[in-house]
């Protein structure tokens, strides 16, 4: 919204939510997010022609757009537990839409939701009996976390999904006109509305399938004195494959792979494809292996035993350039490595504060300090875990001087120069390439 404010001087935009500290947040100096570039984009519009407000029900009726932007979690109770999308938060919203509108709207699905969805939306918006009539769209958001700004300024496309009658196609052409002010219109591609719901899950889980595709084949090059590294280059050149989500690591987190393809899963298995499900079920399944192997490794390599070791995590975030925590694999692997009574410290620029919070009920465990370098003192294993810029760039001499000896350096993001550690001292352990360590066969 922030940014079609920006490009949109024209248009009123107002962000409303339920939760009103948000809401406070989102109106004072330091955001509710931090995501580079986003707090400028926000000053320059805040005030001037973008909002903040606690005030849901006059909002609805003075717009004539609105984005459904709210959360649909994995369902946690009932049919579908585990797997299926919670939708109630939709629901609500088009029941709260419909009882405050004075005038007909378009309502757009920004939401990531299970293919359909749009259905039940309409089914409910046209339950009124008077004269206000609602045409739904769905247009799905594929920006990334860390490089949002930059995907939504210069975006690969921008999809819009409707009904292709002539109030849909009317719509259609309405929300087309706000984003072709910055975007070609070769980028701006529109769909039938199942398609365009659908297509946003789809995209989510072929990219966590090459992902899980690159780890699977990490853990056979730890078996073979391949490297992960030169394999990923050799096969991305293939302009047919592509070199972009080939890197491998501890498994993908963050709040939404696995949300959308245990949805996916469970839409499949809804419509009877069961081979179709497991299929992609098992992007979820090499993901968990990824998380285990990593665990074993360490608990193999540091003799069987973390009892009262020292750990420090290096990178809680669940990629670079967020401070956002949902579903980092540093959770599991943390928690493990507390489960082997091993002593946490956990350093992250910026995500911090949220591992304090999913870390809540083993505080007494784990240290979080900002500064790597005071972080890794005195500990005896080095577990690197966001590929944060910031990390590839510290004295690594100075690191091992100040840890226990023998030292170990577990590189979960491949991004430290593994010769030069091992050079200086350290046992490096990255992922799907030989195991640099100076302990004799
Ligand atoms: C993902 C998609 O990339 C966006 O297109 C989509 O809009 C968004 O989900 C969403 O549905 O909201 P995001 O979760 O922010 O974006 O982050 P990604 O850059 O996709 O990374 C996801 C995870 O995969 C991270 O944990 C990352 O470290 C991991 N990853 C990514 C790898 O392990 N290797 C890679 O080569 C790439």
């Amino acid at each position: 919204m922030a940014m079609i404010a920006y490009k949109c001087p024209d248009c009123r935009i107002t962000v409303v939510d339920t939760n009103p500290d948000r809401i406070d947040a989102w109106n004072s100096a330091e955001l509710p997010v931090y995501e580079p570039g986003l707090d400028k984009i926000v000053k320059k519009t805040r005030e001037k022609n973008l909002f903040f407000t606690k005030d849901i029900e006059n909002q609805i009726k003075e717009n004539d757009i609105i984005f459904v932007s709210v959360n649909t979690p994995t369902k946690t109770y009932g049919a579908g537990a585990g797997m299926a999308a919670d939708l109630q938060f939709v629901e609500k919203t088009a029941r709260q839409i419909l009882e405050h509108s004075r005038s007909s709207k378009i309502v757009i699905e920004k939401s990531t939701l299970p293919v359909k969805t749009a259905l039940a939306m309409e089914r409910i918006l046209a339950s009124g009996k008077g004269k206000i009539t609602f045409e739904v769209l769905s247009n799905p958001e594929f920006m990334a976390e860390g490089t949002a700004i930059s995907d939504l300024e210069n975006p690969d496309r921008v999809l819009i999904g409707s009904h292709e009658t002539k109030n849909g196609l009317k719509a259609r052409a309405e929300l087309t006109e706000i984003y072709a002010r910055w975007i070609p219109l070769k980028k701006i591609i529109t769909s039938n509305i199942w398609s365009s719901e659908l297509s946003k899950l789809v995209a989510n889980a072929f990219l966590a399938q090459r992902v899980s595709s690159i780890n699977s084949i990490s853990a056979l090059c730890e078996k073979t004195d391949a490297d992960i590294s030169e394999v990923a280059k050799a096969v991305g050149m293939d302009s047919r494959i592509g070199n972009k989500f080939l890197n491998a690591g501890i498994g993908f987190g963050g709040s939404c792979f696995k949300k959308d393809i245990l949805n996916l899963v469970y839409l499949c298995s809804y419509y009877g494809l069961q081979e179709v499900a497991s299929y992609w079920e098992s992007v979820v399944k090499i993901n968990e292996y990824q998380q285990e192997r990593f665990i074993a490794n360490i608990l193999k390599n540091m003799f069987s035993t973390l009892a009262g070791k020292k750990i420090c995590i290096l990178g809680f975030a669940f990629k670079a350039d967020t401070g956002d925590t949902r579903e980092s694999p540093a959770i599991y692997i943390t928690r493990k490595l507390i489960t082997e009574h091993a002593e946490v410290n956990i350093s992250d620029p910026k995500a911090l504060k949220n591992a304090a919070v999913d870390l809540a009920d083993i505080k007494e465990n784990v240290k979080y300090i900002e500064d790597p370098y005071r972080a890794v003192a005195g500990c005896h294993a080095l577990v690197m875990l966001t590929e944060w810029d910031l990390y590839k760039k510290l004295d690594f001499q100075k690191i091992y001087s100040s840890m226990l000896k023998p030292a170990f350096l577990f590189d979960g993001r491949n991004i430290i120069d593994h010769k030069k550690c091992f050079a200086i001292g350290f046992n490096v352990y990255p992922i799907g390439k030989p195991a640099l360590s100076h302990f004799k066969k």
